[in-house]
Formats: structure tokens, sequence, C-alpha cells
């Protein structure tokens, strides 16, 4: 039998009632036997990335981020759409995983991406194009998108249009992992 495998989920909102963030607890809750998925800790603490601070005095919250990224058998980007793009919040996830230039925590991660919004735009073709440039890889079908208004007023967590979708993401997303392991 093999290990559990971790599914780090980066949420993309701070807001504390936020939908991307219920979407995150809802594919914790539609994993499939032998995947855990975890959110990451510790995101608003994070500053914005500027080049004069990192490196071996890093701020311990960006360190630690690149920590739970490094340690996770893949990423869950949980994306919400801000002026028809990724947030600023997970941009910034993505440019102190990146960094430094060759040692990037994202490097050969299996990265899936999924939100919700009321348009989501090009959003995950940019999130897409951020984690492949940063190293992580994209599978085939680690992409699911929600509307709000497909969610009937519901939370994505009592949404019984999203478990299934999460749970093929999540599938797909360990896939090689599982295969391997
Ligand atoms: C600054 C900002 C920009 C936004 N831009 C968009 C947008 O372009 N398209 C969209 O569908 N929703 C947009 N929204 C709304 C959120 O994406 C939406 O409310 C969704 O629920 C994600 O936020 P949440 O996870 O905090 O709930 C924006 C929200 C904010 C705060």
């Amino acid at each position: 039998m093999s290990e559990t495998k971790k599914v780090l989920a980066v949420v993309g909102s701070l807001r504390r009632e936020s939908l991307n963030r219920e979407l995150a607890l809802a594919a914790q809750q539609a994993a499939p036997e032998g995947v855990e998925v975890v959110l990451a800790e510790g995101i608003a603490d994070v500053p914005f990335y500027n080049e004069d601070i990192d490196g071996e005095g890093a701020p311990a919250a960006a360190a630690d981020l690149r920590r739970q990224i490094a340690d996770a058998d893949a990423v869950l980007f949980v994306a919400p759409p801000n002026n028809g793009t990724i947030s600023a919040v997970q941009k910034n996830v993505i440019d102190w995983a990146s960094r430094p230039y060759g040692e990037s925590s994202l490097s050969g991660k299996p990265s899936g991406i999924v939100g919700v919004g009321h348009r989501l735009d090009t959003t995950f073709s940019d999130a897409e194009r951020s984690i492949t440039i940063a190293g992580g890889v994209v599978p085939d079908g680690a992409k699911v998108e929600f509307l709000i208004s497909s969610l009937e007023g519901k939370s994505p967590r009592e949404s019984a249009a999203v478990a299934a979708p999460l749970r093929a993401l999540l599938e797909t997303l360990v896939a090689g992992e599982l295969q391997s392991a």
C-alpha cells in the first residue's frame, strides 16, 4: 500500500469567508483515498517579493511557504479571479516559490488549478503560465473552474456540483505519484 500523498492547497484569497477557501476545503473533503489536502499556512504573513530581502535572511513566512511547497507531493492553486487574472496574493506565492533562480520549490511539482468566480476570463491560463515558468507542471485535466452561478447559492463545500470534479482533478494530480509509489 502506498503512503498518503500530500497536496498543498494555496488559496489566493485572504478573505475570511472566501469561496475559494471553501473550495479548498471542498477538495479536502473530496480527496480520494491515499490523498490528503492540506491548506497552506501563513500566506498573509508573506511580504511582497523583493530580492533585497531574499537570500540567507529571507523572511520566516516566505521560507516556511517554500518549505510547505517543497514538502508537498503536489500543489493545488485555488485561484480567484481578480480583475480578470490571478490575485496578487497568488502571484506573490508563485514569485517567492520561484526563487532563488534555479532552486524553485515548484520545480517539477505537479500543480492543479481550481477557482471560483463570476467570470474566470484568463485567470487560469495566466495561472498556468506563471506556475509553468516557475517550474511547476500542470497535467492535462488538472484545471477545473467553477462559476458562482453554478453553485446555486450554496457554499462550494455543500454544492453537489463540485465534489466529483475536484476528486477527479486530485486523482489526475497524483496519478504519476501513485503509480510510481
Ligand atoms: C480586487 C478584486 C477584483 C475582482 N475581479 C474579479 C473579476 O475580474 N472577475 C470575477 O469574476 N470576479 C472578480 N472579483 C470577485 C471575486 O473573484 C469573487 O468574489 C470570488 O468569490 C473570489 O473571491 P473569494 O474567494 O474571496 O470569495 C474580484 C474581487 C476583488 C476583491
